[in-house]
């Protein structure tokens, strides 16, 4: 038996093919992300489903396709896809990080009210969900905005198109706005507030619930025989469910473009005062969550397009690291969502200096990441909950050095599970666990951790000191020029 699991990132759609001897192929696609404005960010959703097809075809080119039980898929949150009556792409998707919603979001957060929102979907308002983006189209779109036959996440798009089921599942929908998460059912008050009717919005599913099948046309196609399609859910909940963070108080780092500090919580509890989000789990029950905009992409950035190297190995090599270099990097570069909740805040290294090295640079960027998830875990510590150790996935996890960095910036263990394709496999999960709860189960019994990376007592001592800098430098570089 095969289950098929996507994760349908930013720069690319992963997918994983899991059989009765653990996972069996990964392939990735790309494709382009495009920034039409500054602060915009947008794709094609056409983009995402020819990848993802020829992305299944090339992952079950050499099985017996008709042993493919499950698909499942995980997928980049908050992006707004928009189909007409035709079923036709109204507009490029605008993305979880692009930050074009300022003043709605403002309008929500201060004229609504951020307890009122909170009351009405656990969470307050940022400027890459949602229900902002759909006020937006509403405000600048007019003509787009009257077109709308159907809303959905990018995730979404792809399980439409592969059933023909305008569906979503809860923890996706967390991060629109729309849904009060406490109940997991859409709110009425938030429909009204952003101009939208239900009928307009896909049908709720937990993230395991099955909701149709490939369409004849489809299974033909990939020459499958009938094959069920779960829900799915938000990227960062099915690499929850891919690394085993499903118990009360676990937690997982996922280290992709953006950077996220996953808890997961058995009951759901109103946070009135901070930057982290309260979203359903793809289990049945509630996490938190902090996301921060740039994370490996800040890295990527400073190495291939301002270094010019994609050698990543070499950018570090034989640096001291028990070294002062000095520095100190925001890694802000798309402005940030958790703990600030501010797009217009941008990236900057301080304190270079006439000895400073390209590679004190490439440790800085790293250093500065880790310094920020480290700010994230200190909040949701502060609400209560202890985090002693934690799991970490994504493709930031393959830099060996930035490991032994945010353990030692966190001071707690990093646990790095066999396997490293958080979102896909979590998805390809739930594809099982749809399907076959003997399957969910083995697999899920089946998750090893290859790897435990423990703080270094000195490094810790060194970025204590670096820390407190750096958490003082956004309020100055804020206040310095805030109009
Ligand atoms: C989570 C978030 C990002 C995207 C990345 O709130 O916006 O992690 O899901 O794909």
């Amino acid at each position: 038996m095969y289950y098929i699991g996507i994760d349908l990132g930013t720069s690319s759609v992963k997918l994983l093919l899991l059989g009765d001897e653990g996972v069996q192929n990964i392939v990735t696609r790309e494709y382009a992300v495009s920034y039409p404005k500054a602060g915009w960010s947008e794709q094609s959703p056409e983009d995402w489903l020819r990848e993802t097809l020829s992305g299944i075809k090339e992952l079950t080119r050499d099985i017996d396709k008709k042993l493919v039980k499950g698909i499942g898929i995980g997928g980049q949150m908050h992006g707004l896809v928009m189909l007409d009556e035709n079923d036709d792409v109204i507009r490029p998707a605008i993305l979880w990080n692009d930050t074009r919603t300022q003043k709605e979001t403002d309008h929500l957060n201060n004229v609504i009210g951020k307890k009122r929102l909170v009351d009405l979907t656990g969470n307050i308002a940022f400027a890459g969900f949602t229900a902002p983006k759909i006020m937006w189209v509403r405000d600048n779109e007019p003509e787009n905005f009257g077109r709308i036959s159907k809303i959905m996440l990018p995730k979404d798009y792809i399980v439409y198109k592969l059933t023909g089921k305008h569906c979503t599942d809860v923890s996706d929908a967390s991060g629109m706005l729309l849904l009060d998460v406490h109940s997991r059912r859409w709110s009425e008050e938030m429909l009204k507030i952003t101009g939208i009717k239900e009928s307009q919005l896909p049908k709720l599913y937990e993230s395991y619930e099955v909701v149709g099948q490939l369409t004849e046309e489809t299974a033909k196609e990939l020459g499958f025989g009938e094959v069920n399609v779960a829900a799915g859910a938000g990227d960062n909940a099915a690499a929850a469910i891919g690394t085993g963070t499903v118990k009360n108080g676990d937690c997982n780092i996922s280290l992709g473009t953006s950077g996220t500090v996953f808890v997961a919580c058995a009951n759901y509890k109103a946070d009135y005062e901070n930057a982290i989000h309260n979203f359903c789990h793809a289990n049945g029950a509630y996490h938190y969550m902090a996301c921060m905009l740039s994370a490996a992409s800040c890295n990527k950035w400073w190495l291939e397009d301002i270094i010019g190297t994609d050698d990543y190995t070499e950018a570090y090599a034989d640096y001291d690291i028990y070294k002062d270099n000095g520095l100190i990097f925001l890694p802000y570069m798309m402005g940030e969502r958790s703990p600030h909740n501010d797009s217009e805040i941008r990236g900057m290294f301080y304190g270079l200096g006439m000895s400073t090295t390209r590679k004190d640079m490439s440790v800085a960027v790293l250093e500065g990441v880790a310094f920020a998830l480290r700010q994230n875990i200190d909040i949701i510590k502060k609400m209560g909950i202890d985090i002693k150790k934690s799991r970490i996935c994504g493709g930031g996890t393959k830099n060996k050095l930035w490991l032994k960095i945010i353990a030692s910036v966190l001071n707690i263990e990093l646990e790095v599970p066999e396997n490293q394709e958080g979102a896909s496999f979590g998805a390809a999960l739930l594809a099982a666990k749809g399907s076959s709860e003997a399957d969910y189960k083995k697999a899920m019994d089946d998750i090893k951790i290859k790897e435990v990376i423990k703080p270094d007592s000195r490094l810790a001592e060194k970025y204590n000191g670096k820390y407190e800098l750096f958490v003082k430098l956004y309020p100055a570089v804020k206040g310095a020029i805030s109009k």
